[in-house]
């Protein structure tokens, strides 16, 4: 097969950030999907429904004309979150998530929650009326190794949830572990997104040969017998795995430095490497899934009317950066020639 026509993707798990970073990188995710689900971990985060409409107007303000998108709006959880005002804002169509970030787990995480206890009263409302919990499962405990810090989170704090609140829909987001994968497919309501870079990167892209910055961010990519299961459950076919890229700009500045920043920016050239990722696990029938049907479903909203097509033939040339006026925003290189371009 060297052509593929799909329903218009969407993206599940997006940092588009603000200001000048929001403008200059927001065409790379509008040139090729129709919605996309915006992460709130802004410096302050979106914590109330009126951030969250802000938010979302400075978004819909630097769409570039002729293209349209729809932001999903999220609204960050913390331990002073009101209720009241998580289920006003689902009611109004403004909220689409809420998004759990264990505080101090990765960017921009310090108002996170900590105790959960504290978050009970929320998390409760969700289930009621059906708000999607998004999680970024990493437990923050000093003495627990970065690279089991996924695996350690399933057992002490996602089933803990999950067990306390039967009805909420939880999704857990860039999973990268196959306990992560193990823990999804063993349970009902239960969704979780795969980045396009833990498709292709593990843990020796990021450490042997040279540290390699670009390839750094959160959750870390792990071993080789990791990145298989990610890339066998996404092109399983099974409902509950969709695509959110992370795509998480930082300049070259933030990321190249004695601690750089976390985060790889995808949202250029995603499509074009799933294509090459999903023709290499034989399942080129199941990228529409993954990237188009799957997500909405868990969501609970209806799929894209227009498509895109997918073409294999000469190397595709994507820019190596997205200037900003902060500075370069490197995209992410798999390393080899991507053949598949995208029509839209
Ligand atoms: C994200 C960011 O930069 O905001 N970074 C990352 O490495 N993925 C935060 C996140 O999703 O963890
Ligand atoms: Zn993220």
């Amino acid at each position: 097969m060297t052509q593929i026509t799909i329903r218009r993707p969407d993206d599940w798990h997006l940092h588009l950030r603000d200001g000048a970073m929001l403008a200059a990188v927001l065409p790379e995710t509008t040139r090729h999907f129709a919605r996309a689900i915006i992460m709130p971990n802004l410096i302050p985060p979106v914590i109330k429904s009126t951030d969250a409409a802000a938010y979302r107007d400075r978004i819909l303000a630097a769409i570039p004309e002729g293209d349209t998108f729809e932001p999903l709006m999220t609204l960050y959880l913390t331990e002073n979150t009101d209720p009241a005002d998580v289920r006003a804002a689902h009611a109004d169509g403004l909220i689409k998530a809420v998004k759990l970030y264990p505080a101090g787990a990765t960017t921009n995480s310090a108002s996170g929650v900590t105790n959960f206890d504290n978050v009970r009263a929320t998390l409760e409302t969700m289930a009621e009326i059906g708000l999607p919990l998004c999680i970024h499962g990493e437990v923050t405990d000093h003495d627990i190794d970065i690279f089991d810090r996924e695996a350690v989170f399933l057992d002490r704090v996602l089933d803990p949830i999950r067990r306390a609140n039967p009805g909420l829909k939880t999704i857990s987001e860039h999973l990268t572990t196959k306990d992560g994968v193990d823990y999804v497919m063993s349970q009902d309501n239960a969704g979780a997104t795969i980045t396009t870079h833990h498709m292709i990167i593990n843990r020796n892209h990021i450490l042997a040969g040279g540290i390699k910055p670009h390839y750094y961010c959160l959750p870390v990519a792990k071993r080789e017998e990791h990145r298989l299961a990610l890339r066998a459950a996404a092109t399983s076919g099974d409902k509950r795995f969709f695509l959110g890229t992370d795509s998480a700009p930082h300049t070259d500045g933030a990321k190249l430095a004695p601690c750089g920043c976390a985060g790889c920016f995808t949202a250029t050239n995603t499509m074009s490497i799933l294509a090459q990722v999903f023709e290499e696990e034989n399942a080129l029938d199941k990228l529409e899934g993954f990237a188009s049907l799957n997500g909405p479903a868990f969501y609970g909203l209806p799929v894209n009317d227009d498509t895109i097509t997918l073409t294999k033939g000469d190397p595709v040339t994507y820019p190596d950066h997205i200037p900003t006026p902060d500075g370069p925003v490197t995209v992410f290189q798999t390393g080899s020639d991507l053949l598949w371009s995208v029509d839209t």
